[in-house]
């Protein structure tokens, strides 16, 4: 696996493949789990080449204390990533993405406003401005990202038809542990009490109650609602538990 530090080693990557095969882009900012290895198989299932990067983007997080606590461990996931034959890693620095200091932005005016945009101020424009950057410098054929943020997805798939971006964005599963609690890197986060009340949100989020009611029983639980709504054709809810912030969502 080539690890690539800086913008001029990913062109020059993406430059060294005189046969012009398929780039499949896993954009991720670390920490993998199950979830982020179903992203890398579905690449390397549709693409010849595959690349990923680990960017834990600054420009995301509207809560510096969640910034400082978000789990690095890049040797276990530069380890993982060769063991799945993954074919180069880009890891640049914050200096390397954001020259600007991000004075230059992506923004979104409506569906970003909603729902985690509405408890997360300028959260979506950090990630759109990002994956933006990171389309330009990798240039990938197919760009792969999981259905739990859904949100994520659906304005990632809107700014490439906005743009007019020439590439394919691929949703993949939920990866969920065997008692429901979809994959996160939050989820080591959780203490033991919170660990084993956290799939409560997904077997609420399946139950017939309606919104109003998996709020009630969430709150019940100790959980600190911030929405649980129907878009999209999903129903969708943010909570935080011992102070972690859980997203899931499933299809109506
Ligand atoms: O889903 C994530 O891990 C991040 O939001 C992403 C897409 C890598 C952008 O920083």
């Amino acid at each position: 696996m080539e690890i690539l530090r800086s913008i001029s080693d990913c062109r020059a990557w993406r430059r060294n493949d005189r046969r012009a095969e398929p780039v499949g882009f896993v954009p991720t900012m670390g920490s993998l789990h199950a979830g982020h290895m179903a992203l890398v198989r579905a690449a390397q299932a549709r693409c010849r080449r595959s690349v990923v990067s680990i960017f834990v983007n600054p420009a995301q997080f509207d809560d510096p204390k969640d910034l400082a606590q978000y789990p690095i461990a890049a040797e276990t996931d530069r380890l993982a990533l060769e063991q799945a034959g993954v074919d180069a890693l880009f890891v640049p620095s914050a200096e390397e993405i954001y020259p600007d200091r991000y004075r230059f932005r992506v923004s979104e005016s409506e569906d970003s406003r909603v729902l985690c945009g509405a408890h997360r101020p300028g959260h979506f424009d950090g990630v759109l401005t990002v994956v933006m950057k990171l389309f330009h410098i990798i240039e990938p054929d197919q760009a792969f990202f999981g259905e739990k943020d859904f949100q994520q997805l659906q304005l990632i798939g809107d700014m490439v038809k906005a743009f007019h971006l020439p590439l394919t964005v691929v949703a993949v599963p939920t990866v969920r542990e065997p008692d429901g609690l979809a994959m996160s890197s939050r989820n080591q986060r959780l203490g033991p009490e919170a660990r084993s009340a956290a799939p409560l949100i997904h077997q609420l989020l399946k139950s017939d109650l309606g919104c109003r009611e998996v709020r009630r029983a969430l709150e019940g639980a100790g959980f600190e609602v911030d929405y649980v709504e129907q878009r999209w054709g999903r129903r969708l809810a943010a909570a935080r538990i011992d102070g972690v912030r859980l997203i899931d969502n499933v299809a109506l």
